[in-house]
């Protein structure tokens, strides 16, 4: 290699752990001689891809930030008035440099292991607590995808609620004129397969009868307009259903709030709220509703519990993976939401208190009207004279104003030929006014308007004026100056492990290396400001991406076509379903519908099919953990007339590569269904095998696993999907975008055309920088580093499910079961332990009840892959101890664990083992020890005593007393 090429591949070194002399090593404890050797042995021959993966080589990072400002640069920012449902927002610099672009916040796993999440619970506690008092609704989850989503899964809601499995009594559900069209789109889309009949109309005139579930209104609606729903609620009510509004939470701090106009639930976006636009997202959706259903809201919700110690401590109450637990009964295929923005929203909420959002939102109806005031002037007609940050206006000469719009870099929402709308945001300033009244002018005049400092918003309805308080809590009252700001985040990021703190070994959720380089663009302007339905001559840097993204997805997936829509792994699997049933029903096989799926399947694949209004039929497992063939052809016999396919994931769950796969996908396609793979564990297969190769149709790809995206702390994510030939007709469009998809329905599954198109760059710069050698490399480091750690713990450990070498593959299953009866131990009790040793625990309990899942992944080196094993070997021994009797089988460092500092300073330490064995059990302990915030948390508690907003003050006196 020359000089110049190793400088090319620089990152391939930077993002793959171990170096040239420990991978012999390792090699050496597996017991192969080579990788080469331990690949072949790993993965089945007849599925081995036969060529080199053509995507372009390696860049270095450095090539790499100046290729990235290049194609930026094809973007135009315009000054955006396009608004529906996306706001240009000034994002606090404080959070901005110490939440976004913080490694100590962005490269957290969902708070599962709530002792050393309390920092991000606790902030996604305070985005639940602010939700609910602008909405004045009681219960609110940490988070949806998206506006349209959230709307989609109130509805699914009011739907299960009134409805029977199988007993639809209340199948309608109306949907106003005026709500965001990206909104009904996906409403649509949702609707259909369930058997919900959506009925569109003006919800005025509307007749509510007792055939309907629900109904959603938009406040203020899509053309910007404040209505009066208190007399359509109670119609609704009258009939039985129930109603859901989506609102804007800037609005809500100056209008009554969706709870006290009688609202069951309320809905919609957290985006300008401190998120950048980032041409669609990731965004934080927000859902609300009545205590009545808090068994059944969609996605997490953090509670207040106690921990052992009686002390208060946060945890995800109720739902927490929720799919798992119900599988096909599950309502909601919701896992991966968006934590990290939601964060955001919360931190800006903190920053500027009631009283700053109030003032941002005056302001801004206050621009508002002086526009409106001027524009009137002129002559135009608004659509509504109640408005907050919205007007609509008439206007015969669309194309002159649009004309003097694009000359001035503006751009205006074009409804259709007669209206064009424009949203004022807290960006706008009082100069932005003249260019933007200016492109309703005749040129005659010059631009002028009136506005006064002491100006008030004056077209708000009366009787919809805020009164009620909001944010009270003293965490929305503290934070004004930007000391207090940073250290409140600071204290928060120091209550969590992160990845900048140790290795997280999380089975199937791939916890790999963020680097840097792949983050940085994501704040500048170019991409961070971009309005996801600005004009497509605009957004050509975005385009680049989203057709080179697409492009090299597909030769790694060995597939033809490409969605980058789906904002989720699970809404990856709803949108490849979609795609399945509607082939199906091209083909005038309609009543193809049952959907194989393997016991050991994540649970938001059958959430996920019978979504897609699928009849799950489940499919044996052989004791290694080898989809049972001969159930399989069994079950596909049986529903051959019926089958629409099967959904398997590759390598399987159990973290094996199954050799039998091509004659399971065989099987499937013989009996005339599709094969559907589920890709949480691509990172198994890039350029050594492909879905397209095994004989998949489509399959979603988790970007923020394989492809380098952040978890947050439970998202963002994006869950693209590719398909063979004979999909690509139903893959998602977009009612933006409506020639992408040749059907009349869109099949959009989400807001915004290409997803949270914003986080596609960091994929992009993970294929780019480690180039078509790298990415190969990456993958088979990751089978390494599985293996030479399953080979240090063997022996020590029960390792469940390997290969007939004796090999996994990039993750495997550790069997914690048998200690439960020689020395009473769960599995638990070594995740909490592993917290003393400064670790992360692995996948619990998923897909073994009782059993830890480990995921390295290739950007840990050997010394830390060391640590861990020495770790959990380590903890063997204390088991141990406790097996002969030496260690009391109740009280002893495992039960106890994890040990807070103030546990370990206590002038009454009465353990039977010393302060050093329970806080640092190891000498690397002692260099860098991570203590966790609270003894082990009580779930229990905090379920019988259900709390999910930010307890009142008085309450933590109670607690102090
Ligand atoms: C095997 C598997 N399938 C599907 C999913 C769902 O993906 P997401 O959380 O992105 O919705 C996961 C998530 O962990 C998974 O591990």
């Amino acid at each position: 290699m020359s000089l110049f090429e190793k400088q090319s591949c620089e990152f391939i070194f930077r993002h793959i752990g171990p170096d040239e002399h420990s991978t012999k090593q390792m090699l050496k404890t597996i017991g192969v001689p080579n990788l080469d050797t331990l690949i072949s042995r790993t993965v089945p021959p007849a599925i081995r891809m036969q060529h080199e993966l053509n995507l372009p080589a390696a860049m270095s990072e450095h090539q790499y930030l100046q290729h990235i400002k290049e194609i930026s640069l094809q973007n135009k920012v315009y000054k955006n008035y396009i608004g529906q449902g996306y706001y240009d927002t000034i994002v606090p610099s404080v959070i901005l440099r110490n939440v976004f672009e913080n490694p100590g916040w962005y490269t957290q796993y969902t708070p599962y292991q709530a002792e050393i999440s309390q920092g991000r619970l606790e902030s996604l506690l305070n985005f639940q607590t602010m939700v609910s008092d602008l909405t004045a609704l009681p219960i609110a989850n940490a988070s949806l995808l998206d506006e349209a989503t959230a709307a989609a899964e109130a509805m699914t809601m009011f739907f299960n609620t009134l409805n029977k499995h199988d007993h639809i009594t209340h199948p309608k559900f109306f949907v106003d004129n005026e709500i965001f069209p990206q909104t009904k789109d996906v409403l649509h889309t949702r609707a259909k397969p369930i058997g919900i009949e959506i009925v569109t109309g003006d919800y005025k005139k509307a007749t509510i009868d007792s055939t309907y579930c629900g109904a959603i209104v938009q406040y203020p609606n899509d053309k910007g307009s404040i209505e009066d729903y208190r007399e359509f609620i109670n119609r609704v009510h009258g009939a039985g259903a129930f109603v859901v509004m989506a609102t804007d939470l800037l609005a809500l701090t100056l209008l009554t709030p969706p709870g006290e106009l009688g609202a069951d639930c309320a809905i919609g976006s957290a985006q300008r709220f401190g998120v950048p636009l980032g041409y669609g997202g990731p965004h934080a959706a927000f859902f609300a509703a009545k205590d009545d259903f808090k068994r059944s809201i969609p996605g997490r919700i953090i509670g207040v519990s106690v921990d052992a110690n009686n002390n208060r401590a946060l945890r995800m109450a109720l739902q927490t993976r929720e799919q798992h637990i119900k599988r096909e009964k599950a309502t909601s295929n919701i896992c991966t939401a968006q934590a990290l923005l939601a964060n955001m929203a919360a931190m800006y909420a903190v920053f500027h208190g009631p009283n700053g959002l109030k003032n941002i939102a005056k302001r801004v109806a206050v621009l508002t009207q002086t526009v409106a005031e001027a524009i009137e002037e002129l002559g135009f007609e608004l659509v509504s004279t109640n408005f907050f940050d919205t007007i609509t206006v008439k206007a015969d000469n669309i194309s002159s104003i649009k004309e003097k719009a694009e000359r001035q870099q503006i751009n205006l929402r074009y409804i259709d030929n007669k209206y064009i709308s424009i949203s004022v945001d807290e960006t706008t300033l009082t100069e932005d006014l003249y260019d933007l009244i200016n492109c309703f002018e005749d040129d005659k005049n010059p631009v002028t308007f009136d506005i006064h400092h002491d100006d008030e918003p004056d077209h708000i309805p009366q009787g919809l004026s805020r009164t009620s308080l909001y944010l009270t809590h003293p965490v929305f009252n503290t934070h004004r100056s930007e000391s207090k700001m940073m250290r409140y985040i600071k204290s928060l990021e120091n209550k969590d492990l992160s990845l900048n703190t140790s290795m997280i070994t999380l089975g199937s959720c791939t916890m790999k290396l963020n680097a840097a380089s792949e983050m940085i663009p994501l704040s500048w302007v170019h991409w961070s400001k971009m309005h996801p339905f600005a004009p497509a001559d605009q957004t050509e840097g975005y385009k680049q991406i989203v057709d080179d993204l697409s492009k090299y997805l597909c030769e790694i997936t060995a597939l033809d076509a490409c969605s980058l829509q789906p904002n989720s792994g699970a809404q990856g699997e709803y949108a490849g379903l979609l795609a399945i049933r509607d082939y199906h029903e091209a083909n005038n096989n309609s009543h193809r519908n049952v959907m194989l799926i393997p016991i050991s399947a994540h649970g938001t694949n059958p959430a996920s099919a019978v979504m897609a209004g699928m009849k799950v039929v489940v499919v044996k497992a052989l004791e290694n953990g080898y989809i049972d063939v001969n159930d399989l052809k069994a079950k596909a016999t049986e529903h051959s007339a019926n089958l629409a396919g099967i959904m398997i994931t590759y390598p399987s769950t159990y973290g094996v590569y199954e050799e039998t796969v091509k004659e399971i996908t065989d099987i499937i396609h013989q009996h005339g269904g599709q094969v559907y793979m589920d890709g949480a564990n691509m990172n198994a297969q890039v350029g050594l095998t492909a879905p397209g190769l095994i004989g998949a149709d489509v399959c979603h790809l988790n970007l923020h696993k394989t492809f380098a995206i952040p978890h947050g702390g439970g998202g963002p994510g994006m869950g693209p999907i590719c398909v063979k030939k004979h999909l690509t007709p139903y893959l998602p469009g977009h009612v933006e975008f409506k020639s992408q998809n040749s059907k009349n329905d869109s099949n959009a599954v989400s807001a915004a055309p290409y997803g949270s198109a914003s986080i596609l760059l960091i994929s992009y710069a993970y294929i780019r920088m480690l180039g078509n050698i790298g990415v190969k490399n990456a993958t088979e480091y990751a089978i390494l580093n599985a293996n030479y750690m399953r080979a240090r713990l063997q022996g020590q450990f029960e390792i469940l499910y390997t290969n007939h070498n004796g090999q996994c593959a990039h993750e495997f299953i550790v069997d914690l079961r048998p200690f439960k009866k020689s020395a009473e131990i769960e599995a638990e009790d070594i995740a909490k332990r592993l917290m003393d040793y400064g670790f992360h625990a692995p996948t619990m309990s998923f897909p073994v009840p009782g059993t830890i899942m480990i995921e390295p992944t290739e950007s840990e080196d050997k010394a830390e892959l060391d640590r861990f094993c020495d770790a959990l070997l380590s903890i063997r021994q204390e088991i141990k101890d406790i097996e002969e009797g030496k260690m009391d089988k109740k009280n002893n460092a495992l039960k106890n664990a994890p040990h807070t500092q103030a546990m370990v300073v206590t002038s009454d330490w009465n353990k039977p083992y010393t302060r050093e064995q329970a806080a640092f059990p190891m000498y690397y302990v002692t260099q860098n020890k991570f203590w966790p915030s609270v003894a082990r948390v009580n779930n229990t508690y905090g379920d019988r005593n259900l709390i999910c907003t930010c307890e009142p003050i008085e309450s933590y006196m109670e607690a102090e007393a």
